[in-house]
């Protein structure tokens, strides 16, 4: 079958195609049924129609024809368009559902994922041989025999290194290098950072300054602590409190609004400044004012044990009656302090067992540009609020007594949120965290079964020996 069809070069030229007899008949058909509709409803009698018709197709049998596209057909192009389209990211999408593309991605997959496993197996064994060392270490500590090497590794492998430490480790790598591999009689120099970093000035006795800045410190500090959202911090301080509480250096009561007097049966202020404590004792009756079982001590934390003596009730079974708490809290106060060490050490002396000492300081960052910063304004922090914003808080809690539950930090490391208990107290339930709770008791009983069925394969292996009985 043979149809004309207009060449698109020009009107008068007409060029001489074929077309397949399918596409012939379904445009005839198409035709057929457009004037057949034009038609359809006029009252015309079928010849005329019929006549009608046959114009119809003589006048229309010189114009193209084209079977419509099917959806597939359009999207298919605008695919095959968007492959070539001069806009990256249309591009990128296009050859993202490309059929290629997706086959590739199933192969990348599958890869990824045996590579996850391999991964996942050597992550697993290397965990698994962090915790045995871990546990051998401890154990060595516990017998009194760990030496500071293994100390440092025992930090280590806990994520627990402060600069100082880090600094020490790298003397013992250093070492190791070389091909020392005992370190029972070495010692390397100490590299204490509130020691050796002049601009982390000498700790001092602050109470004079707070007795002057008693009257505007609130009004002074308030816009400095909104900006930072202090006031999530000071709550999650507070919630803490419970049964018989102490707060230390408690300045002007910035707390007291977050207190829940529900959970406290009794609450003890103190604070080296009497004209702190005075606002403090203010606030508070202002918002309990019938709370009985509430005391304003005026003192240092330095001396807390004495003064927790002299508190003391003279009962003849005195030692059942001696004043402990079950939380101790204290807010930007180590900083301030002139011995913060020997305050925190009088903090677990008058804990109850069980009970938690809970801290919101400030102190270094953990980034060095952070850290330059505190340094460089130290001596101007110091005048305007009596404190030392750039001391290493961790060296300050790791010389202590006490030993850490959870340590965390904000303001880019700067504000430090500690939870500490005696050293020998148990974790509560709520405080093991995760991988403690779970993983590692797991990964360490499936390891150990792992072993044991070793030793058994092997000992099975190499069986009792037959004796050879010679001819
Ligand atoms: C920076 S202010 C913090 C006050 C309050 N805790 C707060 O969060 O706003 C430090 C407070 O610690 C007190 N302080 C300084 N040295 C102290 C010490 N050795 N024992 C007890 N309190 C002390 C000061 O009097 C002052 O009230």
């Amino acid at each position: 079958m043979v149809v004309f069809r207009r060449s698109p070069m020009g009107l008068l030229h007409y060029a001489r195609q074929p077309v397949s007899r399918s596409v012939f008949l379904e445009s005839q058909r198409r035709l057929l049924s457009l004037t057949s509709c034009r038609y359809n409803n006029s009252h015309i009698d079928d010849n005329k129609n019929k006549k009608k018709l046959k114009n119809v197709f003589q006048a229309n049998s010189n114009k193209v024809v084209r079977k419509p596209k099917t959806k597939e057909e359009l999207a298919r192009e605008r695919f095959e368009e968007q492959l070539k389209s001069p806009n990256r990211f249309v591009r990128w999408g296009a050859i993202a559902r490309s059929e290629k593309f997706s086959k590739g991605m199933t192969k990348y997959m599958i890869g990824a994922y045996v590579i996850f496993l391999i991964y996942g197996l050597f992550f697993t064994k290397k965990l698994f041989a962090k915790d045995k060392e871990l546990e051998r270490l401890l154990k060595k500590q516990e017998e009194g025999n760990a030496n500071e090497y293994e100390t440092l590794r025992i930090k280590e492998l806990k994520g627990k290194l402060r600069r100082r430490d880090e600094l020490k480790l790298e003397e013992y790598k250093k070492m190791q290098e070389e091909g020392v591999e005992n370190f029972d009689d070495i010692q390397v120099q100490n590299f204490d950072q509130n020691k050796l970093n002049e601009q982390i000035l000498p700790a001092r006795d602050t109470t004079n300054f707070y007795q002057g800045k008693a009257g505007e410190y609130d009004k002074a500090i308030n816009m400095e602590e909104k900006v930072i959202f202090l006031g999530k911090r000071r709550k999650w301080l507070m919630k803490h409190c419970q049964g018989d509480v102490l707060e230390v250096s408690c300045g002007t009561g910035r707390n007291i609004k977050y207190l829940d007097m529900s959970r406290i049966n009794s609450i003890t202020f103190l604070d080296s400044s009497e004209n702190m404590m005075e606002i403090t004792h203010k606030k508070f009756r202002e918002k309990f004012p019938k709370y009985k079982k509430a005391a304003f001590v005026v003192g240092k934390a330095e001396n807390l044990v004495d003064l927790a003596e002299k508190g003391k009730p003279s009962l003849e079974n005195e030692s059942e009656k001696q004043v402990k708490y079950d939380t101790i809290v204290e807010a930007f106060g180590l900083c301030s302090h002139e011995d913060p060490v020997k305050a925190l050490n009088n903090f677990g002396k008058l804990l109850k067992p069980d009970g938690r000492i809970i801290l919101l300081e400030h102190g270094r960052g953990q980034y060095d540009f952070v850290n330059k910063m505190l340094d460089n304004r130290a001596e101007k922090r110091l005048n305007t609020w009596g404190c030392r914003w750039n001391l290493d808080l961790g060296e300050v809690l790791d010389d202590s007594d006490l030993e850490l539950v959870e340590e965390k930090r904000t303001h880019l490391g700067t504000t430090w949120c500690i939870v500490a208990k005696r050293k020998g107290d148990a974790k509560k339930k709520g405080e093991l965290g995760f991988v403690e709770k779970y993983l590692q008791s797991s990964i360490r009983k499936r390891m150990e079964s792992f072993e044991k069925n070793d030793s058994t394969e092997s000992k099975k292996e190499l069986g009792p020996i037959t004796p050879v009985s010679k001819s």
